[in-house]
């Protein structure tokens, strides 16, 4: 899969190890920054992220800031995305069985590297259910007009 992945400076570490476990994981990805750990702004790297995963130029998006909420926020405002910003690796199942999640949100002062790891490990190979989730996932674009 191409992965857009995107952080601010608290979530630049993570992302520059996240690269390698794509790679790892046979995932390409393309990197929206920021590129250095010197203090930036996240909706400057978590918007034009969320637009790429919006418009198919990659598949899924990983965001990660501080606590994964700024960049969730700010992806969950572009037509099309579904953010899941996800602490446990259940977080990270459910969000893709029941709400097909097309970005995952990570904190990186909230969770150790390893549980990034698993987490982003487990959202990357599970599938979404359907059925009866496909509705209310539907429901979420129908209602907001997002
Ligand atoms: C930056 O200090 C921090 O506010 C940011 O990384 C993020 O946690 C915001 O939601």
């Amino acid at each position: 899969m191409k992965i857009a992945i995107a952080s601010d400076h608290a979530g630049f570490e993570y992302k520059e190890k996240l690269k390698g476990l794509l790679k790892e994981l046979g995932h390409d990805f393309v990197d929206f920054g920021a590129f250095s750990a010197d203090s930036t702004d996240y909706p400057d790297f978590a918007y034009p992220a969320a637009q790429a995963v919006a418009n198919g130029e990659c598949e899924r998006g990983i965001f990660i800031c501080g606590t994964g909420v700024g960049v969730s926020i700010v992806a969950n405002k572009v037509k099309g995305i579904r953010a899941a910003n996800c602490c446990s690796v259940e977080e990270a199942r459910l969000s893709r069985q029941h709400n097909d999640a097309n970005v995952l949100t990570l904190g990186a002062r909230l969770i150790t590297w390893d549980s990034a790891k698993e987490i982003v490990k487990v959202w990357l190979e599970t599938e979404f259910e359907g059925g009866r989730h496909a509705r209310r996932v539907e429901k979420i674009h129908k209602l907001t007009g997002l």
